[in-house]
C-alpha cells in the first residue's frame, strides 16, 4: 500500500497514565490490556525486546507509570529464550511479571527456575502468605487459574515470597525494597476468582495511577483530532456491516460531513440476513455518501473450487481489494479510513511476539495501487466494547452496536468446503435462526458470538415416512471477553431443542444439527 502515514488516536493524545505490557507471547496478553482498561487506565502492549531508552521516550509523550511482562511460551533458561533489557528494571517504575514474566524477573535477579515437578494447568488453590502490596484484600485461599510447565524454585534475600501452592514455592513475590512483583498465576483471566483485585492493587496502589481513559472524552478528542487531519479533503472507508467500520465511518461523518466521506460497501454475497438493508437505512439517515456495490458473482466466481480456509481468506481479501479500491479511485478520495482496532494491529503479528493464526483480512485486504495523503484510523487504540461505547455516544442505533463480531470473509468461513450460493444460502438461513432464537431468548446481551456453521458433512434422516440424506448444520455459542479465550455456552436444552427443530423445520436441506461444545483453547471461534 502507498500511503505517507498512519494516523489514529496514538499520535497527539494529550498524556495519560499508561500501563505498558511487554508481550512475550503469552495467549493472554490482550486480556491483561483489557483489566487495565476496565479501570479507565489506558494500557499499550508493546513488543519484550523494547529498550528502557524507548520507554523513556515513550514516557515523555504519555506517562508511563508502570510495566507489566506478560506470560510466554519458552523457558528462560534455554538458549534464545527472550530477554528484559535488564535496565527496565531500575526505570524506577513499578514492575510485574506474570507467569513467564514472574520467572524471568526471578532467572535475571539470581533466583532459580527449574522445570516443575508437576505442571500445574487450569484451577489451583494459592496459599496467601503475605496478604499484602499486589496481594492486599486476599484471603488465606485463593481460587487462582495457572499454566506453566517451570517454578521458581528460590529467590535471592532481597526478595520475599507472598504466596505458595502444592506445587510452586514461590506463587508469588516482591523485592524487599523495590516494587517488582511476579505472580506464577494469571489473575487477568476469568477463572482467578480475584484478579481484578490483583490489577486494580498494582495499576492504582503501586502505579499510583489516574482513571483518565473514558469513552465520551474519546469520541469529542477523536472527531476534533480527525477534523484536523482531513480538514475540508475527502476520505473514504469500506463498510463491512461491522461495528467497527460502522463506528469508524460514523465519527468522520462527524467530522468532516457526510458530504466528504464515501463509504463503500460492497456486498460480498457472504453477509448475514438484512445486514445491506440496515447499513443504508443507518448511513443514509446519517447522511453519509453511501455506495452499496453488488459484487457477489464476483466473489463466488473466485471460490469456486476452492476449499482451503486459508486460501479463501487470500481470494475473498484481493477481489475485496480490487472492487474497493476501483471505487477508491473513482471516488478522488486523498484519505482512507479503517475501522482497524486495537487486537488487529496486535493479532497481525505488529505488536509482539504472539503467533498469526489466521490471517484476519480487514488488516491485510488494502488498496495497493492508490496513493492517499494517509491511513485514518481512528479506533486503533480500541478495544471492541470500547468501539461499542463510542457508537453509542455517536447514537448509532443498537442493532448495528451490538451487532457480533462478524469475520471479514464472512460466510465463507461458515460454509465448510467449497462455497456455492446453495450453500451459502442454506448457511444463512440457519444463522438468521439461530440469531433470531437467541436474541428472542433474552441471553443474547451475555454472549461474544453466536452463528451457524455448514458442515460438508450429509447424513441420513427421516422426513415423514421415508428415508432422507441431507446437511449436517452446527451452531456455537460463546462467552467471551475478546475471542482470545472463549467458552462453549451453556444454554437451556429448551433453546437448544427449538434452535435444532426450527432449523430442520425450515430449511428441509438440513436432516441433522449439532451444538458444539468445544472452547477455545483448543478450538477456534470460527471452524475454518
Ligand atoms: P478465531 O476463529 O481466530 O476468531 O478464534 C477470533 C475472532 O476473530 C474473528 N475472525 C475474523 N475476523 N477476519 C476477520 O475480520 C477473519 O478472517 C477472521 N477469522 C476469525 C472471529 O469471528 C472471532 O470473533
Amino acid at each position: 500500500m502507498e500511503e505517507e502515514g498512519t494516523v489514529g488516536r496514538g499520535a497527539s493524545v494529550a498524556k495519560r497514565d499508561t500501563v505498558l505490557i511487554l508481550d512475550f507471547g503469552g495467549q493472554y496478553t490482550h486480556l491483561i490490556g483489557r483489566s487495565v482498561r476496565e479501570n479507565n487506565v489506558y494500557s499499550e502492549i508493546v513488543p519484550y525486546d523494547i529498550s528502557a531508552d524507548d520507554i523513556r521516550k515513550m514516557d515523555s509523550a504519555s506517562s508511563i507509570r508502570g510495566i507489566i511482562l506478560s506470560g510466554g511460551p519458552d523457558s528462560v533458561y534455554e538458549k534464545d529464550a527472550p530477554g528484559l533489557d535488564p535496565a527496565v528494571l531500575e526505570l524506577g517504575m513499578p514492575v510485574l511479571g506474570l507467569c513467564y514474566g514472574h520467572q524471568l524477573i526471578a532467572h535475571m535477579s539470581g533466583g532459580k527456575v527449574r522445570q516443575a515437578a508437576k505442571k500445574e494447568y487450569g484451577d489451583t488453590e494459592a496459599i496467601i502468605d503475605r496478604p499484602e502490596k499486589i496481594l492486599h484484600g486476599l484471603h488465606h485461599k485463593e481460587k487462582v487459574w495457572m499454566s506453566h510447565g517451570d517454578t521458581v524454585a528460590s529467590l535471592p534475600d532481597e526478595w520475599e515470597v507472598l504466596a505458595h501452592t502444592d506445587n510452586t514455592p514461590v506463587a508469588a513475590f516482591c523485592h524487599r525494597s523495590l516494587q517488582i512483583y511476579g505472580l506464577q498465576w494469571h489473575p487477568e483471566v476469568v477463572q482467578t476468582e480475584h484478579g481484578s483485585q490483583v490489577i486494580r492493587n498494582f495499576i492504582f496502589g503501586e502505579c499510583k495511577c489516574q482513571r483518565s481513559w473514558k469513552m465520551a472524552d474519546f469520541a469529542d478528542s477523536a472527531i476534533g483530532e480527525v477534523r484536523s487531519i482531513i480538514g475540508s479533503g475527502k476520505a473514504v472507508v469500506a463498510l463491512s456491516g461491522g461495528v467497527d467500520s460502522s463506528v469508524a465511518a460514523a465519527l468522520v461523518t462527524k467530522a468532516i460531513g457526510g458530504h466528504n466521506l464515501v463509504a463503500v460497501y460492497v456486498d460480498t454475497g457472504l453477509m448475514r440476513e438484512g445486514e445491506t438493508g440496515q447499513i443504508r437505512g443507518t448511513f443514509t439517515k446519517l447522511g453519509t455518501d453511501l455506495r452499496i456495490i453488488n459484487a457477489g458473482d464476483r466473489f463466488l466466481k473466485g471460490l469456486s473450487g476452492v476449499t482451503d480456509p486459508e486460501q479463501k481468506r487470500r481470494i475473498i481479501g484481493r477481489v475485496f481489494a480490487e472492487v474497493f479500491e476501483e471505487q477508491a479511485r473513482a471516488s478522488g478520495a486523498e484519505y482512507l479510513v479503517q475501522g482497524t482496532i486495537y487486537p488487529d494491529r496486535v493479532e497481525s503479528g505488529r505488536g509482539g511476539k504472539s503467533a498469526l493464526i489466521k490471517t484476519h483480512h480487514n488488516v491485510g485486504g488494502l488498496p495497493k495501487g492508490i496513493k492517499f495523503r494517509a491511513v485514518v484510523e481512528p479506533l486503533r487504540d480500541l478495544y471492541k466494547d470500547e468501539v461499542r461505547k463510542v457508537g453509542r455516544e455517536l447514537g448509532l442505533p443498537e442493532q448495528i452496536v451490538k451487532r457480533q463480531p462478524f469475520p471479514g470473509p464472512g460466510l465463507a468461513v461458515r460454509v465448510i468446503g467449497e462455497v456455492t450460493r446453495e450453500k451459502l444460502g442454506i448457511a444463512r438461513r440457519a444463522d438468521h435462526i439461530v440469531t433470531e432464537e437467541m436474541e428472542r431468548s433474552g441471553l443474547s446481551d451475555g454472549l461474544w458470538q453466536y452463528f451457524a456453521v455448514l458442515t460438508n458433512t450429509t447424513t441420513t434422516g427421516v422426513r415423514g415416512d421415508g428415508r432422507a440424506y441431507g446437511y449436517l448444520v452446527s451452531f456455537r455459542a460463546l462467552v467471551s471477553r475478546e475471542a482470545m479465550t472463549a467458552r462453549f455456552a451453556e444454554l437451556p436444552w429448551e433453546l437448544v431443542r427449538r434452535i435444532s427443530t426450527r432449523i430442520t423445520n425450515e430449511i428441509p436441506e438440513v436432516v441433522r444439527v449439532a451444538y458444539d461444545v468445544t472452547d477455545k483453547p483448543p478450538a477456534t471461534v470460527e471452524w475454518e
